[in-house]
């Protein structure tokens, strides 16, 4: 459990690059006896979120860069959670790692880091995959031995909690010696959460560089996924932003019955679907790219903040249609004039995850509601959190797709702490 410094201390947290505070909800999860004392963005919107939601957290709408040591000091913290920005890191991105002036404020943190009067005891970094091969990555690592801090990296999904949405993403605990993790510490990059009690570790626990072999397990779960189908177009266009190993273990998935089933996410009624369905020109172009998932699937591939605007790659989308099978749609799909194809593809009803089922995909608790887009609201008595009536669909899937998995951290925070 927490060792506050006084008796019935509350553990005072800085939430840096707070975005509309996941890292927030996982503390609370997280049932830690915590307050997050100051939370820093420059973005305006997700601060307008963030506000709404948590309306007496202290919110610094400014760059890290721009807040002074005496400031951080004064802020007197336990823990710091961050995510910084990603795109200097993804595969997509250019790769320009610590040149990219987007991590200018993640230089500054780590500067700091050894100036503070009171360093803290617990840091959580999050961040993408391809963080743990980077010069920031390591300029991270190296300040933190330098402070005393040990600590170990993961690689996670929470598919590994039974949650179908594939989300693999970069995690760094860190705790200020000569306080120790409840588990034993590894150099190499976790890939599953560790156990408090047990010192042993099976090898399959660590990160592998997954082999891209091209080895193709064909699966039969027609109602599931047309990846077969749609695979032998062009696998490199398919999975952008997944290796092939990956894309197996996303198959495997369908058929795993650890993991929930897609409509246990789902809203049960939409008010007003039409802002959901995807245009018969999108389909047109995208039809055979688009990763699409039924709610008895067990699987969804990760959503990022181009969601709804963008199709290729951002997020799998919902095949409403439950009697119709995919890989009946898609049979002969070539041969056909564009419009036979629209004809097949209106049969699969498909349409986006709405960003309620978003956010219950990423562990957002039930009052994390919101304001429907289109609807009149008439009489509120108190206002809702959740988004606030006026943030577009466009910027909710962007923010959402920013944020991260509330119960990986929140399991996360819990061992940090333990
Ligand atoms: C990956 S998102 C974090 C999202 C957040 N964890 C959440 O749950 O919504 C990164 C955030 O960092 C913010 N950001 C980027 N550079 C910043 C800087 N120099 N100072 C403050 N905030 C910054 C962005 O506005 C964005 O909201
Ligand atoms: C099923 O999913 C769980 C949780 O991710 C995982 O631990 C397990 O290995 C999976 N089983 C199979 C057969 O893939
Ligand atoms: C999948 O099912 C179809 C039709 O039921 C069948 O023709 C095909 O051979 C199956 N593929 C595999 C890999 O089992
Ligand atoms: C799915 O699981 C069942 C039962 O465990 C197994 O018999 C079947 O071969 C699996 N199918 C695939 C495609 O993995
Ligand atoms: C797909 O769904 C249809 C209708 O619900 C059902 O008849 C069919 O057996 C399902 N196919 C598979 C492979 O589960």
């Amino acid at each position: 459990m927490m060792e506050p410094d006084t008796p019935g201390d509350m553990m005072k947290v800085l939430e840096l690059y707070s975005g509309i505070g996941g890292m927030h909800y996982a503390l609370k999860e997280s049932c830690i006896f915590a307050e997050v004392v100051a939370a820093v963005d420059i973005n305006t919107v997700a601060n307008e979120v963030y506000k709404h939601n948590f309306p007496n957290t202290c919110i610094y709408p400014k760059t890290i860069e721009g807040i002074t040591l005496a400031e951080f000091n004064k802020f007197d913290f336990d823990m710091i959670l961050m995510s910084p920005p990603c795109q200097p890191f993804t595969r997509l991105g250019a790769q320009k790692d610590v040149l990219d002036s987007r991590i200018k404020s993640f230089l500054y943190i780590l500067d700091l880091l050894p100036s503070l009067i009171k360093p803290p005891k617990y840091i959580l970094l999050e961040n993408v995959k391809g963080f743990e091969t980077s010069v920031a990555r390591d300029k991270l690592i190296q300040t933190l031995k330098n402070c005393g801090y040990s600590y170990q990296e993961f690689l996670l999904s929470p598919t590994l909690l039974g949650i179908p949405n594939s989300r693999l993403r970069y995690f760094l605990l860190a705790k200020l010696q000569p306080d120790a993790f409840c588990f034993q510490t590894f150099s190499q990059v976790l890939e599953q959460f560790p156990d408090c009690d047990s010192v042993e570790m099976t090898s399959s626990s660590f990160s592998r560089v997954l082999s891209a072999d091209g080895s193709k397990k064909e699966e039969n779960n027609s109602n599931c996924s047309a990846n077969e189908i749609i695979s032998k177009e062009d696998e490199t266009v398919l999975y952008k932003l997944e290796t092939l190993g990956h894309m197996k273990r996303k198959q495997s998935q369908d058929n795993n019955s650890s993991i929930q089933m897609i409509q246990n996410f789902l809203e049960e009624q939409l008010e007003d679907p039409s802002p959901y369905f995807i245009s018969p020109k999108s389909l047109l172009r995208y039809a055979l790219i688009l990763d699409i998932v039924g709610p008895t699937c067990r699987r969804s591939v990760c959503f990022t903040k181009g969601y709804g605007c963008y199709m290729e790659g951002t997020g799998s989308v919902l095949k409403t249609a439950s009697d119709v099978e995919l890989a009946l749609v898609f049979l002969s799909f070539e041969t056909m004039s564009e419009d036979e194809k629209l004809t097949q593809l209106a049969k699969l009803k498909l349409r986006y995850f709405t960003p309620r089922e978003i956010a219950n995909l990423h562990g957002f608790p039930p009052e994390f509601t919101y304001y429907p887009v289109h609807a009149e609201v008439t009489f509120i008595e108190s206002p809702l959190p959740g988004f606030p009536e006026k943030i577009s669909l466009k910027q909710r899937y962007r923010l959402l797709g920013n944020s991260l998995n509330i119960h990986v951290v929140a399991k996360l925070i819990k061992l940090m702490v333990d």
